[in-house]
């Protein structure tokens, strides 16, 4: 190390060395509120490499869990869209809207009257059968690397028990009568896993009501009061150093009575290798986070993709198989976007009593079994010097690449013994692989474009990984 060059006899360079060392391990960088200042951030390495990650929406809208199974195309603007939410997290907006299904459906199964927080109790109850353990268990077997779960989402209920008194609620209804979020955080990190937390700062139904029924009013249903922003910035606070959270996903923007950049600084301050993403409404993100969109090129600005595995992030009883996206989709949607230097945050929506829907575990564990075969083209890889390619029969073709190996995935099941991927000249004495499969691969160059010839039983069954090393490096 540099700094320790300097001393003229070796004596010296010690006694440097004992000054200096010290000194420079208890000084990690500080930042201050200001944009300049936080974007000084580096984006840390473990969240550029880990590339899956597990989002949770849990909360009081899991007792009701439904929502109608419409708009695939998520087209928040129209009008249609709001009345017909399929975001089952939204049940206490949309129930409120005069003929929409989700109104029809609360009057059915609770009556006209029935107060959404009331399901308070009953969530209480539920949630004692939930065991952590068991879900960190299961997104550890899934291949995330990363939890984010909502701590608090629009309705204001909480999964903390913080000691910020919400004014609105009574104290037996304002948040959970376990710690979900410490629960949660102790499970997943036995895990080896890292704890984010999601926090609903630009939209509170305990502070401003609403309903949101028409597309203006997603700006005006923003509580911007003092009371506000100061129970923002200190829920945030309480959150920061209770639990330290290795993503601070905000969401909806922050009331501009509260103070976003301060609460960045800290941060980052209690947790210098932590990501915040882009919903504070400030210019300061370390990724963007699309929501059911993915994007088409190679992004220079790191991103992650978030959507649930049905239609609705919270738990929908009314989705089943079709709503839900299939295995081989799943795959090639998170080697698509890792390829483009996106993280996929997969939400999973559990039931109140935390049981994870069956469609989502087959789903999980598909995912997970894939990894653990071709885990190697996904995590701790770049993008390549272009995201996509197709093979001559038309096969899709997803590029990542690490160390000496670039590794080429199919997405689609080759038909025939061999297949030809379009421009794509090797050098000689390249060697190629299928992952799951020892033997290499033998190949040849047509040209610009690149003929291998495929093990004889395909080694998977979704999204075939042509790992190929070149001698110098791709
Ligand atoms: C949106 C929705 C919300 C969901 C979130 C996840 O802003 O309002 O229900 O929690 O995005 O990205």
């Amino acid at each position: 190390m540099s700094v320790c060059r300097s001393g003229k006899t070796v004596r010296s360079t010690v006694a440097l060395c004992l000054l200096v060392l010290p000194a420079l391990a208890q000084a990690p960088k500080r930042y201050g509120p200001t944009i300049e200042s936080l974007d000084e951030h580096p984006l840390p390495q473990w969240y550029d490499e880990a590339k899956l990650g597990i989002f949770i929406h849990w909360g009081l809208y899991s007792v009701p869990g439904w929502a109608p199974v419409v708009h695939p195309e998520h087209d928040f603007t129209s009008q249609d869209y709001i009345k017909n939410n399929p975001y089952a997290e939204w049940y206490l907006n949309t129930m409120r809207l005069d003929g929409s299904p989700t109104q029809a459906y609360h009057r059915e199964h609770y009556g006209a009257n029935y107060d959404y927080y009331n399901f308070a109790a009953i969530f209480d109850k539920e949630i004692q059968r939930w065991n952590p353990e068991a879900w960190a268990q299961i997104f550890q077997d899934a291949g995330a690397k990363y939890v984010v779960l909502t701590t608090k989402h629009h309705d204001g209920f909480t999964l903390w028990p913080s000691s910020i008194p919400n004014p609105t609620l009574p104290p037996d209804r304002q948040h959970a009568s376990r710690d979900i979020v410490g629960e949660l955080r102790a499970a997943v990190r036995k895990q080896g896993l890292r704890m984010g937390l999601y926090y609903s700062g630009g939209y509170d139904w305990t502070f401003l009501p609403g309903p949101i029924r028409e597309a203006a009013d997603y700006e005006k249903v923003k509580p911007q009061s003092e009371a506000y922003g100061k129970y923002v910035d200190a829920q945030m606070r309480e959150l920061i150093s209770g639990y330290r959270p290795a993503v601070l996903w905000n969401d909806i923007d922050y009331p501009k009575s509260g103070h976003p950049l301060e609460i960045m600084a800290e941060y980052y301050n209690a947790v210098p290798d932590g990501v915040i993403d882009d919903r504070f409404g400030v210019k300061h993100a370390d990724f963007k986070s699309p929501e059911y969109q993915t994007l088409n090129q190679i992004s220079a600005k790191k991103w992650e993709e978030c959507r649930g595995l049905g239609r609705s992030f919270g738990y929908n009883r009314a989705e089943g198989e079709p709503e839900t996206i299939a295995p081989d989709q799943l795959i090639d949607l998170l080697v698509d976007i890792v390829s483009k230097n996106g993280n996929l945050l997969l939400d999973v929506g559990p039931e109140a009593d935390g049981t994870i829907p069956t469609v989502q575990m087959e789903r999980l564990q598909a995912l997970g079994a894939w990894l653990r075969q071709n885990g190697e083209a996904i995590y701790g890889t770049h993008p390549w010097k272009r995201a996509s390619g197709e093979t001559a029969e038309g096969i899709e073709v997803r590029f990542t690449q690490k160390s000496l190996a670039l590794y080429a995935t199919l997405l689609g099941r080759p038909k025939g013994p061999s297949i030809i991927v379009k421009s794509l000249p090797l050098k000689a004495g390249a060697k190629l692989f299928m992952l799951g499969d020892a033997k290499p691969l033998s190949w040849s160059q047509r040209g610009n474009d690149l003929k291998v010839d495929l093990p004889a039983a395909l080694p998977a069954q979704y999204a075939y990984v042509i790992k190929i090393v070149e001698p110098s490096g791709v």
